[in-house]
């Protein structure tokens, strides 16, 4: 059996990245790249030096060479597109966020146990080596028993209003942006049980014709009663990166601390035996890696990790994560996220799910 597979990449604005991943990685082979631009499918193909273009995303699921189907299309069309990659009999990477709500879950709960296909969620903040490295440290007990955490995505992303897609239903800075911040909360908390919070729209954002809160605080609080604070600002002037990273998370437990980010390669770490100050480790040998093209907002880097983790997973038989399931549960936490901004009230996930009969064990 060939230990590579073939993926057909659906989308190719941000879609640009998993195409350099794919082709970069050792484990990966392009089959055919997606748009219904046919002049985007052309400059990818040119950029790329690649020719398998279609506009039609059902002849590429026709494709029987094609293993996986990389999803990078607008937000709102993340759940019909995962449906019909599994309806066709592929595995699906799908980026985030894995839907905009959970009308849909259990109709994909159910498609992808009927297919038995893998459907990984692209949380591609994950993959980044400062907060990679920080969950091996987790995962190696440096931090000793988690305590609490903090996280936040902070970025004045003014600029992604201009789009049509973000000022159409479904879009909003939660589920776009502060997902990330939310998932890697439930990365060290995955039974976050209830949910605080308060948000506001601010007149940068009114300024669209838009009322989506832009400005956002919660407590998300586990089972055991540990809880992480996170933190969005999507529509104001910011420190700049240099001074507060765009994306962070801070570890803090009974022995150690560390902070990784993005877009800055920095990790921050003080460890036992405890010093006064952190210790600093930097990646710039990665620069070059995580960011190929135009200054530091693209993403193949990341997206070239967790390719190859979905690769890895499947030659060892295991389930490539963050997977469907998670991926639910944390949109079930984000439903609750909501529901606390309404109702200035404390939310608990398990009534969430419960109330739209949602079961992940
Ligand atoms: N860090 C990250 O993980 C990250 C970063 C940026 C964007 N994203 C995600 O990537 C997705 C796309 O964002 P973007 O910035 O590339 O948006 P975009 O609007 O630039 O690109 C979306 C593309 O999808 C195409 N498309 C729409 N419907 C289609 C269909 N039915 N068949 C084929 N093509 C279709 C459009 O023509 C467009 O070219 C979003 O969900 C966004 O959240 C993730």
């Amino acid at each position: 059996m060939s230990r590579t597979l073939t993926m057909g990449v659906l989308g190719l604005g941000e879609g640009r990245s998993i195409i350099s991943a794919v082709l970069n990685s050792d484990d990966w082979e392009l089959g055919c790249i997606c748009d219904l631009n046919e002049a985007l499918c052309k400059e990818r193909c040119r950029e790329f030096q690649v020719e398998n273009y279609t506009t039609d995303y059902k002849e590429m699921l026709a494709d029987d060479t094609i293993d996986v189907i990389g999803i990078y299309t607008p937000d709102q069309l993340h759940a019909a597109h995962i449906m019909m990659a599994l309806e066709a009999g592929k595995h699906v990477i799908c980026t985030k966020p894995l839907m905009v709500s959970l009308d849909e879950a259990n109709a994909l709960l159910e498609a992808q146990k009927k297919s038995d296909k893998h459907v990984f969620v692209g949380q591609s903040s994950r993959y980044f080596e400062p907060l990679r490295r920080q969950h091996e440290d987790f995962e190696a007990g440096k931090h000793g028993e988690l305590v609490t955490l903090e996280t936040h995505y902070i970025s004045d992303s003014r600029w992604f209003l201009e789009r049509d897609w973000s000022r159409a239903d479904g879009f909003s800075w939660m589920y776009n942006f502060m997902i990330h911040a939310v998932d890697l909360a439930a990365w060290y908390l995955p039974d976050i049980e209830e949910v605080y919070g308060a948000g506001i729209v601010s007149q940068n954002t009114k300024a669209y014709g838009m009322d989506v809160p832009d400005t956002l605080k919660f407590l998300l609080k586990d089972k055991d009663g540990k809880f992480a604070s996170v933190t969005g600002v999507y529509a104001a002037p910011t420190l700049g990166s240099a001074v507060q990273q765009n994306i962070s998370c801070t570890l803090r437990g009974t022995k150690g601390i560390s902070q990784g980010g993005y877009p800055k390669l920095k990790y921050y770490t003080n460890f036992e035996p405890l010093q006064k100050t952190a210790a600093l480790q930097t990646f710039d040998d990665l620069h070059s890696y995580f960011f190929r093209f135009e200054q530091e907002s693209h993403h193949a880097g990341e997206y070239q990790n967790y390719i190859e983790h979905f690769a890895k997973s499947l030659q060892q038989g295991e389930t490539p994560k963050p997977d469907l399931k998670e991926g639910i549960h944390t949109l079930a936490v984000m439903e609750a996220m909501e529901e606390a901004l309404k109702t200035g009230q404390v939310v608990r996930v398990s009534e969430v799910l419960a109330g739209r009969n949602i079961h992940l064990k």
